[in-house]
């Protein structure tokens, strides 16, 4: 990506770098998403402590709001983080500012790192404290992004403290942004968008950006029932927001001015409450029952979104198309994830998905590492899509401009 410096561009032979990760992983079960955003950080890491480095790790976990919570220390993720790096636990500092924090940094000797307590303990975090940014600085020598999943966020650690050093993105981050950049700023055509999760009233902006985007917008989930109210479709007790109809009108119509095909369900997987072991039936979508549920797409509308997809060179994914966590309502997701990831072996197509839900749904279709790219960030992959310029990307590419 054009004007962004990453580690060929610094020279870290002696150096303290500070790291900035995302290690905010749930602890108790460390399922695929956060297992990722690890692995996807200890290229970066071993490659810096091969150069001769010391590292200073930093990241938040949780939202503490500004104040300590043990439950919420970055001692507990320590351990995962050895393992990781098949290395015991990493030396760690109580505080990410100050005296200790400094004296432990002067303590540590090339080759190894330094993780410090959660960022977010302190409120000059998230307000980007100059001052807080400056403090952070005093840790080391060179500052380098490697939580592209936290770059939507103005903090601190992200932003703040690229005014006091020299910046550059870490090897997970740089990928993270070539593949993204692939996929919507110099994408070969035709695009096509899945958008699908619960809620339209989440991912508006996003909807709004893609269609100057994409050739074929294909709509799933909670989201779909909305449009298919808004066209005057029963939807039963499905998962429907009727106050935004207006709206999701107003993006149908958007969409035919430029000449975007907008694939919505034809038929449905119905029942009457999302449970396991619940009765369902396929009906086409105009007859969706009264008393019952759409909680995934039918076998026709999965037809229609693969012969949309053949005609397509380029795919960016956010959000299943059914309720994917009980089955059988992955059964939809779960094919079109699996088509996708043919077609992507086969290059005929460059995918890239990212989001929470959405990994969750590729990984239980058992392909979550056979797209072109999965991205492991949520607000930040969504904020992308939204078209947003994100603080801690514009920090970096604002050093490399000035570079
Ligand atoms: C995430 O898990 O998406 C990132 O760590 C950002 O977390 P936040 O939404 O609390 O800023």
């Amino acid at each position: 990506m054009e004007g962004l410096r990453t580690l060929d561009d610094i020279d870290v032979d002696g150096k303290t770098v500070i790291v900035r990760a995302d290690l905010n992983v749930p602890m108790k079960d460390l399922y695929m998403t956060d297992g990722l955003r690890i692995a996807r950080l200890t290229p970066t890491l071993r490659e810096l402590l091969g150069r001769g480095a010391k590292i200073v790790l930093l990241s938040h976990f949780g939202r503490p709001d500004g104040k300590f919570d043990a439950k919420l220390s970055l001692r507990r993720v320590n351990e995962v983080l050895g393992a990781a790096l098949n290395r015991p636990p990493l030396a760690f500092a109580e505080d990410c500012v100050g005296r200790d924090a400094e004296q432990a940094v002067a303590e540590l000797e090339p080759g190894e790192i330094l993780l410090c307590e959660n960022l977010r303990f302190h409120a000059g975090e998230e307000d980007n404290d100059p001052a807080f940014a400056k403090a952070l600085s005093r840790l080391g020598d060179i500052y380098v992004n490697e939580a592209f999943s936290c770059s939507h966020r103005a903090h601190a650690s992200i932003e703040g403290i690229t005014h006091f050093l020299p910046a550059a993105a870490g090897r997970g981050m740089e990928e993270e942004l070539k593949a993204l950049h692939r996929a919507l700023d110099k994408p070969e055509r035709p695009v096509a968008a899945i958008v699908g999760g619960s809620k339209v009233s989440t991912k508006l902006a996003a909807l709004t950006n893609l269609l100057d985007k994409v050739q074929v917008l294909i709509i799933g989930g909670g989201m779909a029932n909305t449009f298919l109210h808004a066209q005057g479709v029963a939807v039963g007790k499905s998962l429907c927001e009727p106050d935004l109809a207006d709206t999701a009108r107003d993006v149908l119509a958007k969409a035919k001015r430029l000449g975007c095909t907008v694939v919505l369900p034809v038929d449905a997987i119905v029942a009457p409450a999302l449970k396991n072991g619940v009765a369902t039936r396929t009906v086409a979508i105009q007859a969706v029952p009264k008393d019952e549920m759409i909680l995934d797409i039918g076998p026709k509308s999965v037809a229609e979104v693969l012969t949309q997809l053949e005609r397509c060179r380029t795919l960016v994914w956010n959000g299943p198309f059914g309720a994917f966590e009980i089955a059988p309502f992955d059964q939809g997701t779960t094919a079109i994830a699996r088509d996708v990831a043919e077609r992507t072996k086969q290059s005929k197509l460059l995918s890239v998905a990212g989001g929470g839900d959405t990994m969750a749904a590729l990984a239980k279709a058992g392909v979550d590492t056979k797209l072109s790219y999965v991205s492991a960030a949520g607000g930040a992959f969504l904020e992308w899509l939204e078209g947003r310029v994100l603080p801690g990307v514009e920090a970096l590419l604002r050093q490399g401009q000035k570079a």
